[in-house]
C-alpha cells in the first residue's frame, strides 16, 4: 500500500542544525522547521537571537536553542556544534545558510574580501557539514543536508558584479553534488537550494549600492518580483523530510524562473 503523502512531509520529533538561523532567508527556514514539528538549534556569529527567534519556540511549542558561533573559526564551530548536539540529543539535518555577499566590479575586489567570502562560503559550509557526517556516523541514523546556494551559481545577470560571490555559490552547489555521493554510504542525503534574488537584509545592501540591481530585482524576473523568504520554505521542508527520500545530489532553483531567462533587457 502507498505511503501517507502529508505524513512523509512531517518532521515531527526530529532535530535540526541551521547555520545562519539569526535573520533572514536562515531564521525563515528555522521557523519553517519548527512548524513542521522539528526542533532547532541556530548557530550564527550574531552574539544575541533576535526577539523573533525567542518568541518562535512560543509560537511553535517546539525546542529553540541559540549558539553563538562563527563558521569560519575552527573552535567557535566545534564548540557551537557540540553544545547545539547536547541540547538536541541527537540530529536529523542540517541547513547552513551562513553567509555573506559582496557586490562590487572584479577589479575593485581585494584579496582580503575574496578570501573572506570563500572562507564564510566556502569552507563555512564544507566544516559544518563535516560535523553534521561525523554525528550522523555516531548515530548511524542517517541524515539530510540543505545546502543555501545561489542563482549566481547558474546564470550571471550583466549588471550583476559579485564575482567572488558567485565563484563561492558555484562551490557550494557542486560541493553538495560531490558529497551526496561521499555521504551516500553514511544515509547522508545532500542537497541544494538556488534561491533568486530574496527580499533579505543581504540583498538590501546590495540594492542600496547599485540602482539598477535595484530594479533588476523586482522586474527580471518572469514571475515578475522580488521573491521572500516564504517562497523558499516549501522546497527546504521537502529536502529534509521523508518525502524527498530518493532525493540526493539535487538543486532546486527557486528564482521566480530567473535561472531560465529574464524578463527585461539588462
Ligand atoms: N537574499 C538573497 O537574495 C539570497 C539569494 C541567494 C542565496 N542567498 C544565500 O542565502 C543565505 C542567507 O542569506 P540572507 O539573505 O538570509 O542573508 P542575511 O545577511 O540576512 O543572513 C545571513 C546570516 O548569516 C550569518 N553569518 C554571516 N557570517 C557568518 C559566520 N562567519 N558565521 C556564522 N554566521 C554567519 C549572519 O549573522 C546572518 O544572520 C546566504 O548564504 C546567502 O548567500 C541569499
Amino acid at each position: 500500500m502507498a505511503s501517507n503523502v502529508r505524513a512523509s512531509f512531517e518532521l515531527k520529533g526530529r532535530n535540526y542544525i541551521v547555520t545562519g538561523g539569526a535573520q533572514g532567508i536562515g531564521l525563515a527556514l528555522c521557523r519553517a522547521i519548527a512548524e513542521m514539528g522539528g526542533n532547532v538549534a541556530i548557530l550564527d556569529m550574531q552574539d544575541e537571537p533576535k526577539e523573533e527567534t525567542k518568541r518562535l519556540a512560543e509560537a511553535t511549542g517546539q525546542k529553540i536553542t541559540y549558539f553563538q558561533a562563527d563558521v569560519t573559526n575552527e573552535t567557535s564551530l566545534k564548540s557551537a556544534f557540540q553544545s547545539a548536539i547536547d541540547a538536541l540529543g541527537s540530529v536529523h539535518g542540517l541547513v547552513t545558510s551562513a553567509g555573506i555577499a559582496l557586490e562590487k566590479p572584479f577589479a575593485q575586489h581585494t584579496w582580503k574580501e575574496v578570501n573572506k567570502i570563500q572562507e564564510v562560503n566556502v569552507s563555512g559550509t564544507y566544516f559544518s557539514t563535516q560535523l553534521f557526517a561525523e554525528q550522523i556516523a555516531k548515530q548511524g541514523t542517517g541524515g539530510s543536508v540543505v545546502l543555501v546556494a545561489s542563482i549566481t551559481s547558474h546564470t550571471v545577470l550583466p549588471s550583476h558584479r559579485m564575482s567572488a560571490y558567485s565563484a563561492s555559490k558555484g562551490a557550494v552547489r557542486m560541493l553538495s553534488q560531490v558529497l551526496s555521493t561521499e555521504l551516500a554510504p553514511l544515509g547522508i542525503r545532500v542537497n541544494s537550494i538556488s534561491p533568486g534574488f530574496i527580499d533579505t537584509e543581504q540583498t538590501k545592501v546590495v540594492r542600496e549600492s547599485n540602482a539598477k540591481i535595484a530594479h533588476l530585482m523586482f522586474n527580471a524576473p518572469p514571475l515578475k518580483r522580488i521573491g521572500t523568504t516564504d517562497d523558499l520554505v516549501g522546497a527546504v521542508v521537502y529536502l529534509l523530510s521523508d518525502a524527498a527520500n530518493y532525493t540526493t545530489g539535487t538543486d532546486i532553483a527557486i528564482t521566480g524562473g530567473l535561472h531560465i531567462g529574464r524578463q527585461i533587457d539588462t
